[in-house]
């Protein structure tokens, strides 16, 4: 990033520019340009393009600030929004000083009569195309902040806008809309307290021609696992502007003098190559820059949820390792019912301690027969939530966020406690500590079962980032002294993925949705910014417990191989030929899995428009491939076309199982055809550059 004219700043980016005016007269920068690169002349003379002239009625700011505020002659959503003690908002920001270290821009503003300052952040990681951008207040004078958004993002004007996002529900999470912008402001968020599987953070603009292969995508996404709104307005000038932050009901803090507030952050991503190259460029981003180990291989491990439930004891919990350990499965998590009198979901969460009945002798042995089965051992836990029927409830009634005097509500049985509490926090990550420093365990699932409601005296928590804040403070913590544990974010599902907790976490559930078919949907709306390496995917048993759909073993399998493959079948009732099946399976995973969580992902069809999906992974070296074919539905009789595979670098290719060759200009231009015949069939096709 330079500054190429005074107060001209351009933000490069490998295959984007971002260009701010600072020097423009106004009071925060203005939006330039975000789009295809350009050179210094170019960035000047977009910065040099005037505001529109006065129009009655409206502001010429609007969607052209980078940070707008709620007072002046502005009328879109307010990036910042504060009330003095006297009731009054009015702001104007006076630049300070703009400093750059060339991949950190700091923008900083002082407010014109108050003590207070506004710090704009701008970063730009090196080799990747996203912006990341956040603000920072500090004040001598008491105040409250209404609203603080990381960032407004400007999209240039363009004839028409479209808005992608991902909604869902339970058991059907991250489910990619794509629909024309109205003019008017559509608001996605969650007043959850945790992301939910609602609506996901991240947002992509096109002008309604772009594709998976072509066009121009802006996206948007946020780095917060707790309440959080995105306003994304279609102004009267066609522009498209999106308020990104954390909070959903105003007021978001109250700040005392001298304190300050530093939002999180909103990463920005243009891509000139479609929605695909928008998701590659995020995934590099992810890998590298936010998952905290994302240049490992995750291994493939078991899941005993769908097997045994809250019914689990050592006996049957050594027979699925023993079983899972066969197949090849290298880690080994005993899900939810371990503990307390845990036998449902009404009662004993809350009570951390090895049900003395089911576990005799504690965890002890069943961890030491899951290592020496060479895997590692993996754990449930839901750390922040409470039945009330629990020894942990009864002795600590006030630990939870409630309203006296007014009823209380379960939700899954269940309340939420206040980490906000220094006894609770302390609490709740002593137990953790002590669990993980007592036994060998590499695995955490943290779960988290149902949002903040009756938030009490602490109302704030509904708007506030203060659950979340707290959250991540045990999580560091624990990481920290516990450095070689690695973690599970579950929210019933997804209902707790975002980049926020992915910085935290190692790896996450994204539904508890696990038949295969319904899977290829919510895997295609994950992958829109989430990479494969952090989305876990169990093959479990026919019928799927909850849609009842009986689809083949391989086709099962196929599908959780595009992502970190688990498994979660009953074992002891697996047939000998469904072993024989997984064993190879899971070995033919483990010679691609490295493509797969560490490549470029090529949505080729997509279950939304196609019944034969494809996708495939290319290695960053562009020497291997797997490559992903699925009958999904499809009549019989109407056969899928070869995938086309026009990404594959030139030279041969070959078929690493079956041997075949390829020219790779044969698999640009007729396809790779894995013979697909019956409903449901399907093919992982592993191929290799050999010349
Ligand atoms: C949630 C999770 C599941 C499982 C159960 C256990 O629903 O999403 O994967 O862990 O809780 O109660």
């Amino acid at each position: 990033m330079s500054e190429v004219a005074p107060g001209v700043w351009v933000l490069r980016t490998p295959n984007s520019a971002y260009v701010l005016n600072v020097g423009g007269g106004e009071d925060v920068p203005l939006a330039a340009h975000w789009g295809a690169p350009v050179d210094d002349e170019a960035a000047i003379a977009l910065a040099a393009v005037p505001l529109a002239p006065p129009r009655g009625w409206e502001s010429r700011l609007d969607g052209r600030e980078e940070y707008p505020s709620d007072t002046g002659l502005r009328f879109t959503e307010p990036a910042l929004a504060l009330r003095f003690p006297d009731d009054s908002r009015a702001v104007r920001w006076v630049l300070d000083t703009a400093e750059s270290d060339g991949q950190h821009l700091l923008l900083r503003y002082r407010e014109q009569t108050r003590p207070i300052a506004l710090t704009l952040h701008y970063r730009v990681p090196a080799g990747h195309d996203a912006i990341e951008r956040w603000a920072e207040l500090a004040t001598d004078v008491p105040v409250e902040v209404l609203r603080a958004d990381s960032a407004a993002w400007c999209v240039p004007a363009r004839e028409s806008a479209r808005l992608s996002s991902l909604h869902g529900r339970w058991g059907a999470d991250s489910r990619l809309q794509r629909t024309d912008l109205p003019a008017g402001t559509v608001r996605l968020g969650s007043r959850r307290t945790t992301t939910s599987p609602m609506h996901n953070p991240w947002v992509a603009l096109d002008d309604g021609s772009a594709t998976e292969t072509h066009g121009e995508v802006w996206t948007a996404a946020l780095a917060w696992s707790g309440t959080w709104r995105i306003d994304v307005q279609r102004l009267p000038d066609g522009r498209v502007a999106a308020g990104v932050g954390a909070g959903h009901e105003a007021p978001l803090v109250r700040l005392a003098a001298g304190t300050g507030h530093t939002t999180p952050k909103s990463v920005g991503l243009f891509s000139g190559d479609g929605f695909g190259g928008a998701s590659r460029a995020w995934h590099d981003y992810v890998r590298a820059e936010i998952l905290p180990h994302g240049d490992e291989v995750r291994p493939v491990l078991y899941n005993s949820w769908e097997a045994t439930g809250f019914l689990l004891d050592e006996a049957n919990q050594i027979a699925l390792a023993e079983r899972a350990a066969a197949l090849g499965c290298e880690l080994f998590v005993m899900d939810d019912g371990w503990f307390g009198t845990r036998v449902a979901d009404n009662a004993g969460l809350g009570d951390w301690l090895p049900n003395a009945e089911r576990f005799p002798n504690g965890l002890g042995p069943l961890v030491a027969r899951v290592r020496e089965l060479g895997m590692g051992f993996g754990i449930w836990v839901e750390p922040e939530a409470v039945n009330p029927d629990s020894d942990l409830y009864r002795a600590h009634p006030d630990w939870v966020y409630a309203s006296p005097g007014y009823p209380r509500h379960e939700l899954r049985n269940q309340l939420v406690l206040d980490l906000g509490k220094p006894e609770v926090a302390a609490w709740l990550h002593g137990w953790l500590d002590q669990l993980l420093a007592e036994h060998d365990i590499a695995f955490v699932k943290w779960d988290m079962n149902r949002p903040v409601t009756d938030p009490g005296p602490y109302g704030d928590v509904l708007w506030s980032t203060r659950h979340a804040e707290n959250l991540y403070a045990i999580l560091d913590r624990l990481r920290r002294d516990h450095p070689g544990v690695r973690f599970e974010s579950c929210a019933s599902g997804g209902g707790r993925v975002d980049l926020g907790i992915l910085a935290r976490t190692d790896q996450v559930w994204p539904s508890d949705n696990t038949d295969a078919s319904d899977r290829l949907h919510i895997q295609e709306g994950f992958s829109q910014l989430y990479p494969a390496r952090a989305m876990t995917a169990w093959v479990t048993d026919a019928p799927n417990f909850l849609t009842g759909n009986r689809l083949p073993l391989r086709y099962r399998f196929h599908v959780a191989m595009a992502g970190v493959l688990g498994i979660g079948g009953d074992l002891p009732k697996w047939t000998l030929e469904e072993q024989q099946a997984a064993i190879a399976l899971i070995s033919q995973y483990k010679r691609i899995r490295k493509v797969v969580q560490h490549g470029r992902l090529f949505r080729l069809r997509s279950p939304r428009e196609s019944d034969a999906p494809a996708l495939a992974y290319l290695s960053a070296a562009g020497d291997e491939a797997a490559v992903f074919q699925f009958l999904d539905g499809r009549r019989f009789g109407e056969p899928a076309p070869p995938v086309r595979l026009p990404f594959l670098p030139a030279g041969t290719w070959e078929d690493a199982d079956a041997g075949t060759r390829y020219p790779a200009a044969f698999l640009a231009a007729h396809g790779l055809d894995a013979g697909l015949f019956r409903t449901y069939d399907s093919a992982v096709t592993h191929l290799r550059k050999i010349s």
